[in-house]
Parts: structure tokens; C-alpha cells; sequence
């Protein structure tokens, strides 16, 4: 057993890994300049009050799952991981001063997020998620824009079967008595509560519906429906969503029970998933609209909707469907720089940094090992050349042998950033054509 590891609910990713996340990443961050997506950096931690009010104290992300840091000094602020960038983004804009910006502010960020929650397949205590915020548009339109625009995400991932399910959790008009409702009819099954969920009944009563209890699966089943108590603003609101959708050819399926684990959400509110997988319970992606978020962290009432989508578990369904996402550029190195003498790491070193400087992918064999072993390694990470240092330096000249080809050629040492340069991109042109 080694002494440290790394820590529960957390992995590293070792090169191959790393790159799938990388082409994710490139993929998601292509696709968001597509629809006019800016990308947007915030810090990785934040006031805790950023996420109590932003996301709700009576949650379980903030009640269970938020990381705080211990405070340092006497000084120090109560900060926490950020669990979702959605707070910290609307805090940034605030900030900022972004509603003088052109309406809506179309934002994209991609990162580490950080919840404890109990590790498991799919569920991390560190995360990565794509997300999109539009802020300033109060919809409907942009709904089914940002909707349709996971959906292409996952689709250019190479995911199949990703399904849409969609619902309206009303706004402060008509989720006052919709959750009186509620709070009645929970009230009358008192008994059947567990611990955690009584005690949230009188704070709470949404996340009731949201709990991940399988003792309330079938409570929530028979529950009040939110979408029977929508006022006519929020119902013309969902029903020109779906029309959006309807004409995008968009398919979705209606969930009244879907209410969102953030107490942020007016209106819209959707997650994505894979279909086959429901055992798992776990939603590949999840956003929606947040009207009250921006007033809420100190702003002008400004309205709001984007997503979050988990890259993990991206990953993890594209290997259930045996789909190796294809790597965004190829890793291997173009050259690799080896020498007859195992001593001169000056020459290999000196020879690669000119070809790096000239753009090429090179790598120096920087081991004292025999030349033969040397060559093997250059074939072994799939590099195209191997630049051999021997003699023939006294005339300045080095070898230059194609591994893929075969072949070999004595090259000026003064030519020969320029004429590997040549050859690959002569090659990378013909393979691209090909
Ligand atoms: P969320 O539903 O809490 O929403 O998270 C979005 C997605 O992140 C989930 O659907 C899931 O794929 C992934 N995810 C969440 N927790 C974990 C975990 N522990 N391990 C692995 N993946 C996880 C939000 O975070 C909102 N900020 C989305 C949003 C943006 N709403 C409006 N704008």
C-alpha cells in the first residue's frame, strides 16, 4: 500500500484519461463560441455566504455537501469550494457590472467542482462540468436554445440515447401555495417521513420532492403536482417552451416531479440523462432558469438560465456505449532526438529545443542508454522521426531515420528544423486528405 493516496471521492487522471477530458473540453468549448458563449474564469472558491444564498442554506449541497475551508487567521473570511459555477458567475456579473454589457451575457466556463458527497461510481467529491449561462434574457426562446444546446454537446461527444426530461417549478406568483399544498399533503404522512426530510418539511418542502431517499420514492410518486399550480405567466411560459422545442424538433418528456436539487430555479428546469440507465439515477446534465439569482447576491433583478453538465459521467457512459472519444491531436511526438554516445545530453538537448523552437513536437531521449534502446523508445511513443546524433557531427550533419517509412537520410544540422517541418506537414496534409 503506498503512504498517500489520493483522497476519497477524488481521481487523478494519468495521460489517456486527461486527454479524453481535454477533447471534452475542446469539443464544449468549440461548440459554446458556436452559440455565442464566452468563457468565463472564477475563482475555485468563494464566500460561503456566495453559495448559502445563492444556492440555499436548506439544501443538500450546502446543508451536507459544501467543502469549507478552516479559516486561517482571525481574519479570514468563511470560504468554500465552489459545488456548482452558477453562484460564483452571478456573483462575478454582479461584481463586474455586466448588466451594462449587451443583454443577455452569454458566459461558458469548464472546471473542477467540488461537493462532499458519498463517493461512488458517477458521484465524485471533485467533478468536472460544462457549464453555459445566459443572463438578461427572461426566455422562452433562449430556454429552448440552451436546451437544444446540451443535447448537441452530447451528441458530438458521441453519446447516444440522450433524453431531455423537462418541467416548470413555477415562480414566487404561484410556488407560494403550490408549496402550501405541498406541506399539507406531506403533513399528512408525518409517519412515514424519515428524520432528515421531517426536519425539512417546515424549512424546505420542495426538497421533499428532490430527496434521494428511496424511502420517499413513492410518497413523491402520489405527490401534488407543481404543474397543475402554475400561474398563467408561468404557464404561457412552459407552453411557449415547448412550442420552441416542438419546431426544433426537440424531443423532451414532461417530469412534474423534477424540481432540482438548488434552490435557485424559477420556471424552467431540466436535466438530461441516458436512456437504459435509470437504475443509476444519475443525471448526465441539469440547469434551468434562475429570474431571482442575480437580486438575490446584490444585483438589479435580472433573469437567467443555463446548465451544467458532468464530464465524468460523460465519460463513463461513452465507455458503457464502447465509444473511445477520438483524440482532439495526436499525442505522439514528431521527432525524437537520440545519439550514438550515451554521455553528450548536451547535443540531444541543444538539437531538440531548436526543433521545438520552430513548432515541431520533439522529445529528447535524455537517458544514457544505448543507441538501439534509444530508437526502440522513439518507436514504441509512435514518433515519426528519430534524430540520430553521431559522427557525422563533426561535419555537421546528423541522420535523419523516417520510423514509419523506414528509410534514412543524412541531413545539415543548419536545414534540419526546416526540413522536418516540411515532412511533417507534408504528411499531416496527405494523412488530413486521406
Ligand atoms: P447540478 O444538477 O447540481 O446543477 O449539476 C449538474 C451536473 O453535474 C449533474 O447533472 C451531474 O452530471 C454533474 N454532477 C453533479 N454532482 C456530481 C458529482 N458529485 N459527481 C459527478 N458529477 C456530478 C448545477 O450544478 C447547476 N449549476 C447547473 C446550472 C447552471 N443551472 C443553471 N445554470
Amino acid at each position: 500500500m503506498p503512504t498517500f493516496r489520493a483522497p476519497r471521492g477524488t481521481r487523478d487522471l494519468l495521460p489517456d484519461e486527461a486527454a479524453r477530458f481535454a477533447g471534452l473540453a475542446a469539443i464544449a468549448r468549440e461548440l459554446a463560441g458556436r452559440y455565442g458563449y464566452r468563457p468565463i474564469e472564477t475563482p475555485l472558491f468563494e464566500q460561503a455566504g456566495v453559495f448559502e444564498r445563492g444556492i440555499g442554506e436548506v439544501t443538500d449541497v450546502v446543508e451536507k455537501e459544501l467543502f469549507r475551508l478552516a479559516p486561517r487567521t482571525e481574519e479570514s473570511e468563511a470560504w468554500a469550494l465552489r459545488p456548482e459555477p452558477t453562484a460564483g458567475i452571478v456573483r462575478a456579473f454582479v461584481q463586474h457590472g455586466l448588466h451594462t454589457w449587451p443583454q443577455p451575457v452569454r458566459l461558458t466556463t469548464i472546471g473542477p467542482m467540488f461537493r462532499y458527497d458519498r463517493p461512488q461510481a458517477g458521484r465524485y467529491r471533485q467533478f468536472w462540468q460544462f457549464d453555459v449561462e445566459a443572463i438578461g434574457d427572461a426566455g422562452p426562446a433562449i430556454d429552448a436554445e440552451i436546451v437544444e444546446l446540451g443535447l448537441r454537446f452530447f451528441s458530438e461527444a458521441g453519446l447516444t440515447g440522450v433524453e431531455v426530461r423537462l418541467n416548470s417549478i413555477g415562480d414566487p406568483a404561484c410556488r407560494p401555495g403550490y408549496l402550501e399544498t405541498l406541506g399539507a399533503y406531506y403533513r399528512g404522512h408525518l409517519g412515514e417521513l424519515p428524520a432528515l426530510e421531517r426536519g425539512r418539511l417546515e424549512r424546505n418542502v420542495l426538497r421533499l420532492l428532490d430527496s434521494k431517499d428511496p424511502a420517499m420514492a413513492a410518497l413523491n410518486e402520489a405527490a401534488p403536482r407543481i404543474t397543475d399550480h402554475l400561474c398563467e405567466a408561468c404557464g404561457a411560459h412552459f407552453a411557449a417552451l415547448r412550442a420552441h422545442l416542438d419546431a426544433l424538433g426537440v424531443g423532451y418528456r414532461i417530469e412534474p416531479g423534477l424540481v432540482r436539487g438548488l434552490d435557485y430555479y424559477t420556471r424552467t428546469a431540466f436535466e438530461y440523462y441516458v436512456a437504459g440507465r435509470e437504475g443509476q439515477q444519475q443525471a448526465i446534465g441539469g440547469g434551468g432558469r434562475y429570474d431571482g439569482l442575480v437580486e438575490l447576491l446584490g444585483g438589479r433583478p435580472t433573469p437567467g438560465i443555463g446548465f451544467g453538465l458532468g464530464l465524468d459521467r460523460v465519460v463513463l457512459v461513452l465507455d458503457e456505449q464502447g465509444r473511445a472519444l477520438e483524440e482532439a491531436q495526436s499525442e505522439a511526438p514528431d521527432a525524437v532526438v537520440v545519439s550514438a554516445d550515451p554521455d553528450d545530453t548536451i547535443g540531444r538537448l541543444r538539437v531538440a529545443t531548436e526543433l521545438r523552437s520552430v513548432g515541431l513536437r520533439a522529445r529528447s531521449d535524455l537517458g544514457r542508454r544505448k543507441l538501439g534502446r534509444q530508437l526502440e523508445a522513439a518507436a514504441r511513443d509512435g514518433a515519426h522521426f528519430a534524430v540520430i546524433l553521431g559522427d557525422e557531427q563533426a561535419e555537421g550533419q546528423v541522420a535523419v531515420r523516417d520510423l514509419k517509412a523506414g528509410t534514412q537520410r543524412t541531413v545539415e544540422v543548419a536545414d534540419l528544423g526546416r526540413e522536418l517541418l516540411r515532412s511533417v506537414k507534408q504528411h499531416r496534409h496527405g494523412v488530413g486528405e486521406g
